[in-house]
């Protein structure tokens, strides 16, 4: 394994020494160097720095060039082909044909695709895919889990080191009636013989069960007072309630893993660590609250108050951490799940891929664990919140009856959606039906992860999936059928035609453009992994695929005009193209069919 530097970070380093040298008082200062579509970069720092040393930018510019290495023909093998002042100072940087195949060459010779890891890995905790025991998933953790699995993969890739946690959802007061109910009808959650799917006759039974014993509640006083009681049993541990509670989670848990691996997307048991993982530490939690002065009483309740944090009453809106019956809330869990995270697992960043709706809750939490001290100046501690998914008519996704949609059937649906789309293709180029089924499940998936990471974070989105199957566009399925095409490429290939790296040649502008590109894709997941934004790796891959078509489109691979180098060295950008597009996909939990 070898980390490459990237051409951008080789650039940056030349126009910094070139600016030191012209300006000595310059030593650090940034050249900033972008892409530009003028030549392959600019670098607009001359401008600043001639302002500060009171010179003219254009004469500075020129000493920079004259400071850079040589270039031209001959010039020895240097990134910079050639160098140009334009406008009022800028620096029009142009990248040498032989540096852009030696990237390429240096990058495929790399498992890693020359991807370096990061200097200084941390330890950090993504609490995401966290749904409901005994409840039906919906959208909400479908963006959970797709956006917070995205974040964990490329995290690791570039060697953090990840915990992952799934709060579930397994305590609180419903479980007294449910356990109750359950005693009093034992066979509810009996399992029955023949089960086509074992996650759905599950979710079934629980929510004939979560339905029935509501109705009772709220009908029977008596039966609720029993329920009542067991809350009570539960929390102080009594066995029989325990484990009758714990069938409750052993069966939402069926469930749950019938959903993911749907989504295609791995849940370790020993992550799932739910709210009643921190039960033993949540009086111990309000009584240093209480005790540091952190947490005061009001009406009964042990509350913290914020400044800052009003309602619309003007009156203060305080984090409740103990109700004033004596149960533990939402938040009395959380602050437990924080101690637990930095105290016990070493934990430098806390991320929480969770609901825009709750940032006040986490807001709150923050705050009020750095005034604890449980979060200290070391920690990071971060909400990342995602939007909500809207229907076509831009209302919260709801089925026409105006019930929320199970996320099965959203799945369901645009796996089938998919299945016509590679049908219509797959029967022209020979794939056998049990091709197109494996096929269309990846692209339908693909889909809607894609369409769930390509949009910024905090933003919603309308959930159509007529555009998120689309080849055309922003979608998965382009990006997929451009991996699908590189691997035709290979399948066609003769014998002696292999990949190899030419740095003689010249390259034309789709060549080059696409070189460059795969130039930056190391550094882009050091972006994401550095603002968990995963939809910039979606447009970056995005963006490769489109840089592959016109590629595809203007330079032909097996055929090429220039001869066997000529082939060999197309076949080399088409090898790289391909493993990019697989591992960027792939850190985004996207598949990659061979043929599409
Ligand atoms: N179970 C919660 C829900 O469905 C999400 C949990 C988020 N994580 C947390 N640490 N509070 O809304």
């Amino acid at each position: 394994m070898a980390s490459v530097a990237s051409l951008s970070a080789s650039l940056q380093q030349r126009v910094s020494a070139a600016l030191a040298a012209a300006v000595p008082s310059a030593v650090g200062a940034d050249p900033l160097l972008r892409r530009s579509d003028r030549a392959d970069f600019q670098a607009n720092g001359v401008l600043g720095l001639a302002k500060r040393a009171k010179t003219n930018p254009q004469a500075l510019a020129a000493q920079v060039v004259e400071a850079l290495p040589a270039q031209g023909p001959g010039a020895d093998g240097d990134v910079i082909a050639a160098v140009e002042v334009s406008g009022p100072g800028f620096l029009n940087i142009t990248v040498s044909d032989a540096a852009i195949t030696r990237n390429v060459a240096a990058r495929a010779a790399d498992d890693r695709l020359g991807v370096p890891f990061t200097d200084k890995p941390g330890i950090t905790v993504v609490d995401y895919a966290q749904p409901n025991v005994a409840k039906e998933m919906h959208v909400g953790h479908l963006r959970s889990s797709v956006i917070g699995d995205a974040i964990v993969q490329i995290l690791e890739f570039g060697g953090e080191q990840v915990v992952r946690r799934h709060h579930i959802g397994d305590w609180g007061t419903q479980f007294g009636m449910l356990v109750q109910y359950l005693i009093e009808h034992p066979h509810e959650l009996d399992h029955s013989e023949h089960e086509a799917n074992a996650g759905e006759a599950s979710m079934s039974r629980l929510d004939r069960l979560y339905k029935a014993s509501g109705a009772l509640f709220r009908s029977d006083e008596a039966f609720k007072e029993r329920s009542r009681r067991r809350v009570v049993d539960l929390q102080a541990g009594d066995p029989e309630t325990v484990a009758l509670w714990q069938r409750f989670v052993d069966e939402s848990k069926i469930y749950f893993d019938s959903v993911y691996r749907k989504l295609d997307i791995e849940i370790r048991d020993e992550d799932i660590v739910g709210e009643s993982g921190y039960n033993d530490m949540l009086a111990e939690t309000c009584e240093l609250l209480e005790k540091s002065g952190v947490a005061v009483e009001s009406h009964g309740a042990l509350c913290v108050f914020f400044d800052d944090i009003k309602g619309k009453d003007g009156e203060p809106v305080p984090l409740i951490v103990r109700k004033a019956d004596g149960g533990y809330g939402y938040a009395a869990t959380d602050l437990s799940a924080i101690r637990n995270r930095t105290g016990v697992l070493h934990a430098d960043t806390l991320l929480y891929v969770v609901d825009v709706r709750q940032s006040l809750h986490f807001k709150m939490v923050f705050e009020t664990a750095r005034r604890a001290g449980w979060l200290t100046d070391g920690v990071t501690a971060r909400h990342l919140p995602f939007g909500t998914l809207l229907g076509k008519d831009g209302k919260p996704f709801k089925t026409r009856a105006g019930e929320s949609v199970k996320l099965e059937d959203l799945l369901d649906e645009a796996v089938q959606r998919a299945t016509a789309v590679v049908r219509e293709k797959g029967e022209k180029i020979g794939l056998t039906e049990a091709e197109i089924t494996a096929n269309g499940t990846q692209v339908g998936i693909g889909a809607v992860k894609y369409a769930d990471l390509s949009t910024s974070l905090g933003r919603d989105y309308v959930f159509d999936l007529d555009r998120m199957v689309s080849l055309n566009g922003d979608t998965s399925v382009y990006i997929q059928y451009a991996y699908a095409r590189t691997q035709s490429i290979f399948r066609k290939a003769a014998q002696d035609q292999r990949a190899a790296a030419h740095p003689e040649l010249a390259l034309e502008p789709a060549e080059r453009a696409l070189g460059l590109h795969l130039d930056a894709f190391g550094d882009t997941l050091a972006e994401v992994a550095k603002v968990y934004e995963p939809h910039r790796l979606a447009s970056y891959l995005y963006q490769l695929a489109s840089l592959f078509t016109t590629f595809y489109e203007q330079c032909p691979v097996l055929t090429a005009e220039g001869g066997p180098a000529q082939v060999e060295n197309r076949l080399l950008l088409c090898e790289l193209t391909a493993r990019t597009l697989r591992q960027g996909l792939s850190l985004l939990g996207i598949r990659t069919p061979d043929r599409l």
